[in-house]
């Protein structure tokens, strides 16, 4: 009996060793580094990006609806109970937004099209709106600006929300049908195209904790729906190449890769949740990409296996979003599987995560498996009293320069956002813009931390 009890501690220790130095949690100390050394090519691609639900508003689409609903404690579903109503009004104030754009020394633009405005019934595209994102390319393209077009972030219209959305696989052909609508229209004058931005957000937060439409909590349901946005996004590249322009532009997919890292290093159960929550929200859509084999088993909570060889070489880029990295600690006799934890020294972002700056580093390491060029998508930093945006926005760039120069093919940086907008379950709380926004008057204003953007920007061009 003692001798089983001797062996199980040592297989205990020899494990958590191996993980221990398999996996070291990077960790950089910050007042040695000269954030001053930056290296960017310089055909590297500058931008910044928003989202048309989160500045556009006026939407008939899951997300508006979603707003308008309680959970199942009678909460609003939405912080204070807020709406994403006219938004910024970019849909209105777009020419002088641009100009704004222009002011920050960038050189790309990253915006998406809503689909429920551009196809408000499942027979019917709206010209009007197909017009209007044809004027606001224009006027992108008029300013020097290059567009960037995402097809799918975060919001789909009401009647695809009906059939099931991407709950059903058989939905899939609805969205390829839209993105090739779309491609024939814009692909002659943008040469960039994201097709889903972060399915794993969409499937998570939509189906696993409840904070996106439709609210559900299933984690079964959650893998199959990021199953399905993944094959989505492979049908939509396969299609888009066989248009005209297809050979001429980049299409690629938008992912954001968290960090997650065990609370106690000691603790195997902190290890095991965070490798589980690792591989369901990042490592299953990277190998699916490099291998064409989708997995998610995690006992008790989901199990699915997918295979598609196509998705192999289905993304011409990796669009990179990166934001946050937790600690996760189990808790054994509570409702909830873990917490997430904080150390005493960590930096807060209003939202509740850390400044990691060496989590972008990881992540582009990580990422870099796929051979293809990498391109941040997005970055940024939710801080109201713009007190740690300038920390934030050094840090993050002297990680992407040290990737660069460390040999990994990053090729453009997007910061999150261009003006604050509707932060989705957060509505209005959260303060992502390098403008201010006051939504009273829609009057919009450079945040003074933004100053370290448009200074790097402006030298390093
Ligand atoms: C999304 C954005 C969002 C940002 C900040 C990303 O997950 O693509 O729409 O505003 O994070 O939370």
């Amino acid at each position: 009996m003692l001798l089983y009890v001797f062996i199980i501690i040592l297989v205990y220790i020899f494990s958590i060793l191996v993980l221990h130095f398999k996996y070291p949690e990077m960790s950089w100390d910050w007042d040695n580094i000269s954030i001053k050394e930056l290296t960017f090519p310089k055909e590297f691609k500058w931008g910044t990006a928003t989202a048309s639900h989160q500045v556009e508003g006026n939407s008939i689409n899951n997300w508006s609806k979603f707003e308008r609903e309680v959970n199942s404690n009678g909460d609003p579903r939405i912080s204070g109970n807020q709406r994403s109503g006219d938004a910024c009004d970019h849909w209105n104030r777009y020419p002088e937004d641009i100009l704004l754009i222009k002011n920050l020394g960038v050189s790309h633009y990253r915006f998406s099209i809503e689909w429920s405005k551009v196809q408000p019934s499942q027979d019917s595209f709206n010209s009007d709106a197909l017009s209007h994102y044809h004027a606001m390319i224009d006027a992108i393209i008029d300013n020097d600006l290059i567009p960037v077009l995402t097809l799918h972030h975060f919001t789909h219209p009401l009647w695809f929300d009906d059939l099931g959305a991407f709950e059903k696989s058989e939905n899939i052909k609805l969205f390829v049908k839209f993105c090739e609508r779309i491609f024939k229209e814009y692909s002659g004058k943008v040469p960039i195209w994201c097709t889903i931005n972060e399915p794993a957000v969409v499937s998570t937060q939509g189906y696993f904790s409840g904070m996106f439409p439709p609210g559900k909590k299933d984690a079964q349901l959650s893998a199959i729906v990021l199953k399905n946005l993944l094959e989505a996004h492979v049908q939509s590249y396969q299609h888009l190449k066989k248009l005209e322009n297809g050979d001429r532009v980049k299409i690629g997919i938008v992912k954001n890769i968290n960090q997650f890292d065990p609370w106690r290093r000691w603790n195997l159960l902190d290890w095991i949740i965070s490798g589980a929550v690792n591989q369901f929200f990042n490592i299953s859509s990277v190998q699916f990409l490099s291998t064409g084999k989708f997995k998610i088993h995690i006992p008790g909570l989901a199990w699915i296996k997918h295979e598609n060889k196509d998705a192999i070489n289905s993304t011409d880029f990796f669009g990179l979003n990166y934001y946050s990295h937790n600690h996760l600690k189990v808790k054994l006799f509570s409702k909830e599987l873990f917490s997430m934890e904080y150390k005493n020294n960590d930096i807060l972002t209003d939202m509740p995560y850390t400044i990691y700056p060496e989590g972008i580093y990881r992540a582009i390491k990580y990422v870099s498996i796929l051979n293809v060029p990498i391109m941040i998508t997005e970055n940024g930093i939710a801080d109201h009293l713009d007190d740690r945006r300038e920390l934030y926005i050094k840090r993050y760039l002297y990680s992407v320069s040290k990737a660069i120069k460390d040999g990994y093919n990053v090729v453009g940086y997007f910061y999150w956002s261009f003006m604050d907008n509707f932060e989705w379950a957060f509505g209005y709380d959260m303060k992502f813009g390098l403008y201010s926004v006051d939504f009273k008057t829609q009057k919009r204003e450079l945040r003074k931390g933004a100053n370290a953007f448009v200074d790097i920007v402006k030298n390093e061009k």
